[in-house]
């Protein structure tokens, strides 16, 4: 009997915690272990694996530090009452993005409004306590309540989820299991311990002759699909590029004409690091002539400050385009008569809420062209066509903004698992502001497609945590381990 299924000491421990009815935490031993020993015996048909998920809502650190000190915006409101002058509202002590957030709030409930450079209280904030006793509430009983949503844009709760593991024996499982006093009493794991005092115990035997049981096998899914993607775009005449993940904030943000301290970064929730990159001088100063006072007989520029000490803070970078960004400038500026397709997929960071939709790392699929004769319709064009070669035809354009490009497109999929268009990228022409200071007058077209979206979509995976991050399930990335897409 054994000798069919080669069970470990760690399986014939599982089996009879399960003969016991013990739960699998009650198991003692490696968590990890007993896990895989469990996933070996329900793939050998020796038990039967049920695995069911309970969300539950937790505070996150952003929340449990509300509860500690109040809401920002009552913070700030209570801070108002003493000191109403806009410029000085960092003595309430909250950092640049909290009074940023905190204002929004306050604003748009009516609260408070801004003139000039005060703020007028318009009334009182009783319904944000209300708003406060909801939080606890949440951390209490773990419940949803009318300020769900909120909260969860916010940052200030998450989904957690607990995972509970059922295991029953098969048949074929009873039958091991009442034959179980042959193996018991024989070592088959050995460790020093073991062999130090070999002869104080009874080893059993190797069997040549059994199927050695291989639980990890297969490329996940997520790479599989990047190698696709890129068979598809060098087939479009793609180039690939290179890049790191870690990025100046000038080459992600300044040189895009995000304007500094303008919640048009906030899009992004930025990853910073410690420590500062070494800017490239050549280019920086004129990025900064253009953001400040715009392009002669064409715009004005933003004015105000530009702070070079933000430019040259390093991040994690949040969008591929600021390598679009840097080949623009090391390669297409010094060979301007020359057409050119670039293309990279690679991972991007954002300190965002984790959902069904959302990881805080994942992979974008970033486009750009710098051709003669270059418009809107071949950009259209182009993203129809990738989407096609992947066997995706529901996709539509719409509208959007972006702080460097325009005309600017969303790109927009259907979801036949949801029945409804969810975001699956976005486009444009980038503005010449730009390109202007890389001494490109050309029109350039450049998408960044969300590779996860476009893979949910194709193989109808409705949750994207579980083929990316830690929380994947090993069992789904098994099951597309052979896929093929011609
Ligand atoms: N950078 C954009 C994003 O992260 C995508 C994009 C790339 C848009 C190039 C326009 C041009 O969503």
């Amino acid at each position: 009997m054994d000798s069919n299924y080669n069970l470990s000491e760690t399986d014939i421990l599982v089996i009879k915690s399960i003969l016991q009815n013990k739960k699998v935490e009650e198991i003692e031993g490696n968590k990890d272990s007993i896990i895989n020993s469990a996933r070996k015996l329900a793939s050998l048909g020796i038990v039967e694996f049920n695995r069911t998920v309970i969300p539950k809502i937790v505070l996150t650190e952003r929340g449990e530090e509300a509860l500690k000190k109040g809401l920002p915006e009552v913070i700030l409101f209570n801070f108002i009452k003493t000191n109403n002058k806009r410029n000085e509202l960092e003595k309430s002590g909250l950092s640049k993005e909290e009074i940023n957030a905190a204002i929004g709030v306050l604003t748009k409930g009516g609260f408070i409004k801004i003139d000039k450079d005060q703020i007028v209280i318009l009334k009182d904030i009783d319904e944000l306590n209300k708003k406060f006793e909801k939080l606890d509430e949440i951390k209490l009983n773990g419940i949803k309540n009318e300020y769900f949503d909120e909260f969860l844009k916010r940052g200030l709760i998450r989904i957690e989820e607990e995972e509970k593991i059922n295991l029953t024996l098969t048949e074929e499982g009873k039958k091991i299991a009442s034959n179980l006093g042959n193996l018991e009493g024989y070592v088959s794991n050995l460790n020093k311990e073991i062999i130090k005092n070999y002869k104080n115990y009874k080893f059993r035997a190797y069997d040549l002759n059994s199927t050695p049981y291989i639980l990890y096998n297969g490329r996940n899914l997520v790479k599989y699909f990047i190698d696709e993607v890129r068979k598809i775009m060098f087939s479009l005449g793609f180039q690939e590029m290179s890049s790191n993940y870690v990025e100046e904030v000038f080459w992600n943000y300044d040189v895009m004409m995000f304007r500094q301290n303008h919640p048009d970064r906030d899009i992004q929730d930025t990853i910073y690091l410690d420590e500062k990159g070494d800017l490239d001088i050549s280019i920086l100063e004129r990025v900064k002539e253009v953001y400040l006072n715009g392009i002669k007989g064409l715009s004005f520029g933003y004015g105000g400050k530009f702070d070079e000490s933000e430019s040259s803070k390093l991040i994690l970078r949040g969008h591929t385009t600021a390598t679009t960004f840097r080949y623009l400038y090391y390669v297409i500026s010094k060979n301007l008569d020359k057409n050119y397709r670039f293309f990279s997929v690679s991972k991007v960071f954002r300190n965002e809420a984790i959902d069904f939709k959302h990881l805080r790392e994942f992979y974008q699929i970033e486009g750009m062209i710098y051709e003669d004769g270059l418009s809107v319709r071949s950009l259209i064009g182009y993203i129809k066509e990738f989407y096609k070669s992947l066997g995706i035809d529901k996709i539509q354009v719409k509208p959007t903004y972006n702080p460097y490009t325009e005309p600017s497109f969303e790109i927009i999929g259907f979801y036949d698992k949801i029945n409804d268009w969810v975001e699956i990228g976005n486009s444009g022409m980038f503005r010449k502001e730009t390109l202007y200071p890389l001494g490109i007058n050309k029109n350039v077209a450049g998408f960044g497609l969300a590779l996860e979206r476009a893979l949910m979509l194709k193989y109808g995976i409705d949750d994207i945590r579980l083929i990316n991050g830690s929380e994947s399930d090993l069992d789904i990335i098994r099951k597309y381990k052979a896929f093929k897409l011609w």
